[in-house]
């Protein structure tokens, strides 16, 4: 039976570099995504082990749907929710104006509310799996940012879903303990993705400089990298990891 892994946010940036390597490492992968175009035009280009799902991470019945596509493949070894907005928005805006309430609602429900469906509906068919070498059922992987540690002026939505994200990887270890279910959070620096393509070549820079070792963007393979190193390592569990040259995000 083939080893499938869910990657949302599947057809862009850190979800679309974890969707290869776990490819190059044997797996299938369904891939999810809600800009169908997008997801159905780079994964006609990766072969027969990948399959693109266009769902909402946020909807139940649209995850239901890319769980039962994965079980339908084979056994669900992990998911891996890297889909995220980041929209920003000050407190109190240069004119006076509040934070709008549906845009931090809306932020906190993709970044955070998102992951937990994923997390809730993938667990629920990993607990049926039959145990590894390892007596592991599956793995569980969520995306943070630096931002749910040192969160940036404009930044408080984000930084709220991120460390949600984050938080929630404790006890959700925790929970599916007995079950032989992992959680593990990684927490991304500046990363070389559309999110940070779109930035004047000046922007790019100075974010390069800005973090100490190495001084340049992350390359997504490199957040790939780390996704296929915590599947490998079944004593790491209930931990967020930085990944982020150790940078430390000034105010602004
Ligand atoms: N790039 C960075 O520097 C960086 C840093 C820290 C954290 N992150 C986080 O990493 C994750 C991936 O970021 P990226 O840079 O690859 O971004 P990206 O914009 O390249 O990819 C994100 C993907 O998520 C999809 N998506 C958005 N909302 C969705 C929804 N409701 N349902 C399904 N798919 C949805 C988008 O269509 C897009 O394809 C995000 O959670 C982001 O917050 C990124």
């Amino acid at each position: 039976m083939p080893d499938v892994a869910l990657v949302t946010g599947a057809a862009s940036g850190l979800g679309l570099a974890t969707t290869r390597r776990l490819l190059d490492e044997g797996w299938s992968v369904v891939g999810i995504d809600l800009n169908e175009e997008a997801g159905q035009a780079v994964f006609g280009t990766l072969g027969e082990r990948a399959t693109f799902v266009r769902a909402d991470v946020t909807s139940p019945e649209d995850v239901e749907a890319a769980v039962a596509a994965a079980t339908a493949i084979g056994r669900l070894g992990a998911a891996v929710c890297c889909a995220g907005v980041g929209w920003p928005g000050r407190v109190v805006g240069k004119d006076g104006t509040a934070h709008d309430l549906g845009l931090f609602s809306k932020i906190v429900q993709i970044n955070l509310v998102g992951t937990f469906n994923v997390y809730r509906l993938a667990a629920a068919a990993m607990v049926s799996n039959a145990p590894d070498a390892n007596g592991q059922r599956g793995v569980l992987i969520g995306t943070a940012s630096v931002a749910a540690f040192d969160g940036q002026i404009g930044q408080a939505a984000y930084a709220a879903s991120k460390g949600g994200v984050h938080g929630m990887t404790l006890p959700i270890a925790r929970d599916l303990a007995s079950k032989r279910v992992r959680c593990l959070c990684i927490a991304p620096g500046i990363f070389d993705t559309p999110m940070v393509a779109g930035l004047p070549d000046k922007v790019r820079e100075s974010l390069a400089a800005s973090i100490p070792n190495p001084s340049r963007l992350g390359d997504p393979a490199e957040y790939a990298s780390l996704v296929a190193f915590m599947l490998a390592s079944p004593y790491l569990n209930g931990e967020t990891i930085r990944l982020d040259g150790s940078i430390r995000m000034a105010p602004r």
